[in-house]
């Protein structure tokens, strides 16, 4: 498999097994929170497979939909799901597989920045939010969700801990802006208002725990890499592992999971001297 079909795969996976369950209902609050409108530029930061396009497209009806992540594999599949979503012709669609740490839109040109489950994932976050601070227009709006503290995600604490209790470090990245404090910070440093903060929870679920580490393993953008560091003789025993930790959350119909996040709505204010 070449690389780029290795991306492809993976993003395919989290399309098919993380977006329906988990991330694709935390980004329909950020877009609800953004409220991107009829004719508006909206830009996707770290669009994943392109669930922020699919969900804001409906709602705008006319406008333009500019995304962008870092990973070709992520753009590829974002191109064809939305293909398939058949979203409203008036609403014109770009995809770039470009990082955020590199300007991609014009000054001052944004209604509406969402990033989701993106600020923590980036290389440099104070630079994609300074990128994201120029693009937008005086007044213009950035809607973004970044992961609780670990403790907080049942189902990712779960598998740092049995990753951790065989010498397998645990991927950080995702809960990096976990702190309350953080979180905020990172907007505030790239001299934006926050109009809105909340920590809210959503339960995730899946038909099994192991459909949920399956799932995990072949698609989580940062934890998938941490997962692939088990040696074979180490898998079944995490997997027991993680089957244990999360007992407490199964039920008849498979197995619930908490996830917590923050959600943040901050605006550009350019007052004048
Ligand atoms: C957890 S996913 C979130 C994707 C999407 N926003 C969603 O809600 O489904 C994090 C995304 O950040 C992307 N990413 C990581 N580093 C990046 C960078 N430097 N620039 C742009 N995207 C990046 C990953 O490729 C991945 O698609």
């Amino acid at each position: 498999m070449t690389s780029i079909e290795a991306a492809v795969a993976a993003a395919q996976a989290y399309e098919d097994h993380l977006v329906g369950s988990v991330f694709g209902p935390w980004a329909k609050r950020v877009v609800d929170i953004g409220a991107p409108q009829s004719g508006e530029v909206v830009l996707d930061v770290a669009c994943g497979t392109g669930i922020g396009a699919r969900l804001a497209a409906p709602l705008m009806g006319s406008g333009q939909i500019i995304s962008l992540d870092g990973d070709a594999g992520m753009i590829e599949v974002a191109k064809k799901s939305a293909d398939k979503a058949g979203l409203p012709e008036g609403v014109a669609l770009e995809w770039h597989a470009t990082p955020a740490e590199e300007k991609i839109v014009d000054d001052a040109t944004v209604d509406l920045c969402i990033c989701m489950q993106g600020p923590q994932f980036v290389s440099d976050p104070p630079l994609a939010l300074a990128n994201i601070r120029r693009a937008l227009k005086r007044n213009g709006r950035l809607a973004a969700s970044m992961w609780n503290e670990l403790p907080n995600n049942k189902g990712h604490y779960a598998i740092a801990q049995a990753l951790q209790s065989r010498g397998v470090p645990p991927a950080m990245k995702p809960f990096s802006k976990g702190k309350l404090e953080d979180a905020r910070q990172l907007i505030v440093d790239a001299d934006l208002e926050i109009e809105h903060f909340e920590t809210a929870e959503y339960i995730a679920s899946f038909p099994t725990i192991r459909a949920f580490v399956d799932g995990v393993a072949a698609g989580a953008p940062a934890t998938r890499h941490a997962i692939a560091q088990l040696s074979d003789a180490d898998k079944d025993g995490f997997l027991r592992d993680v089957e244990e930790i999360l007992s407490p959350y199964k039920t008849d119909g498979g197995v619930r999971l908490p996830t917590s996040a923050h959600l943040i709505l901050a605006i550009r204010r350019d007052y004048l001297a």
